[in-house]
């Protein structure tokens, strides 16, 4: 790598003109922002028009240019971007994680075939450097767990629909103002963002290289006030989380879901935009990161570090993967929940293992089991067209029973409680 870094910027909306800021303000080391491709010729730019362009190749075949900076919103586009520019040499630093989650493999290939490097510190937890702690830090330490809260816009919805009594509409509105919104914000409120940024950390933690499509995502979108009133009687909040968990056989599951937490959950207090992530190992035992999770600046710091970590050559080596390149995916496991229902019948069709509470009260019902999270995905529409709601219970306060038992609970904890 030349002294001097010659970036070619794609995209300039909340994270591009985040970096900008970040990287006009910033002193130490050197680099240039050459030209910046937009797609947008009428917009209005905050800074002069010569550094726009709308032809890509205008950067990508400019030999000056020496690192492409990505920060697009379109995943396929930026793929397109993203290859060319390994092709032809080129470092790159991005913050996709739909692309890279959804390429990751053929990326590492690329990075290795063209001998070029491809960071993406910004993808995952905004301004928390859990990719590199991932890859440096634990590069020989055996982790259990990577799980937390990985997107900004479903937690800033939680916490201002729950504690500020927002809208659920006004919040995602804020969300969307404030620059920390998907252009389509499902793939926030649905938990395919949360889903992407933890395949990654999966790629980095474990060395498990597992497709989108494979790996099971539950979304808030169905909340209720049901909900709510449940988990504050119980004193507990709801968190989307991310789950990456290592078994005793050594497959990895990767999974992301609602879930319960109480006041002793490092992510209990995580709130608004913020994101946090407990990392468990067997030597270094619970630690916690947390930081802003979305918007241009927080984001734009990560950027930044990615392309002063290409100043001095770094490259992720994939250490986990090198250690071990036979880890299973699995998503085969057994989780305990609280699923909000309207007909008995639906609950009759689920295979669950173990019922623990059947609660039925003239405004909602719920049951509380336990059940392979693969048959909750069977009838993932079904559960978001009838607007039910599904959430892990794994600290909320009630004692697991027997098989038996739960036939009996079936029956006998019918009761019109006061949830
Ligand atoms: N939409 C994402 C979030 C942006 O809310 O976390 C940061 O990846």
């Amino acid at each position: 790598m030349s002294n001097k870094l010659q970036i070619g910027l794609f995209g300039f909306g909340c994270v591009g003109q985040g970096l900008y800021d970040v990287l006009s303000k910033s002193s130490g080391f050197r680099a240039d922002i050459s030209k910046i491709c937009v797609k947008q010729q009428s917009k209005k730019r905050p800074i002069d028009a010569k550094y726009f362009t709308y032809d890509r190749f205008e950067i990508l075949d400019n030999p000056e240019i020496n690192v492409i900076v990505e920060l697009i919103d379109d995943a396929n586009e930026a793929y397109k971007i993203v290859k060319y520019a390994l092709e032809k040499g080129k470092h790159v630093v991005t913050a996709n994680k739909k692309m890279v989650a959804n390429h990751l493999k053929e990326l590492v290939e690329l990075q290795h075939k063209y001998n070029v490097s491809l960071l993406y510190e910004a993808s995952s937890c905004g301004s928390i450097p859990i990719v590199r702690t991932l890859e440096e830090y634990y590069d020989n330490e055996l982790l259990f767990s990577v799980s937390g809260i990985f997107n900004g816009t479903s937690n800033y919805i939680l916490t201002k629909t729950i504690f500020e009594n927002l809208s659920y509409a006004a919040a995602l509105k804020q969300a969307q103002d404030l620059g920390f919104a998907e252009t389509d914000p499902t793939n926030d409120v649905e938990g395919f963002d949360a889903k992407y940024k933890a395949i990654i950390l999966a790629a980095h933690a474990f060395g498990l290289f597992v497709q989108p499509e494979k790996v099971f995502n539950f979304g808030i979108s169905t909340l209720s006030e049901w909900d709510v009133t449940y988990a504050k009687e119980k004193g507990l909040k709801i968190k989307l989380i991310p789950t990456i968990k290592k078994h005793d056989d050594g497959s990895v599951s990767v999974f992301v879901a609602p879930q319960f937490v109480n006041s002793a959950n490092y992510l209990f207090n995580v709130e608004n935009e913020f994101n946090g992530v407990i990392v468990e190992g067997a030597f270094s035992d619970k630690q916690f990161l947390s930081g802003k999770g979305a918007g241009g600046h927080p984001t734009g710091s990560a950027v930044l570090s990615d392309i002063s970590a290409l100043s001095y050559g770094y490259k992720y080596e994939y250490k986990k993967y090198k250690q071990n390149d036979n880890v299973k995916f699995n998503n085969d496991v057994l989780v305990k929940v609280y699923l909000r229902y309207e007909d008995d019948n639906f609950i009759k069709q689920l295979k669950f293992e173990e019922i623990y509470v059947k609660h039925t009260s003239d405004r909602f019902k719920y049951v509380i089991g336990q059940l392979p999270i693969g048959e909750l995905a069977k009838y993932q529409d079904y559960i978001k067209e009838h607007k039910l709601f599904v959430s892990l219970t794994k600290e909320s306060p009630i004692t697991p029973i027997t098989k038996k038992e739960g036939k009996l609970a079936e029956k006998e904890l019918v009761h019109a409680g006061k949830a």
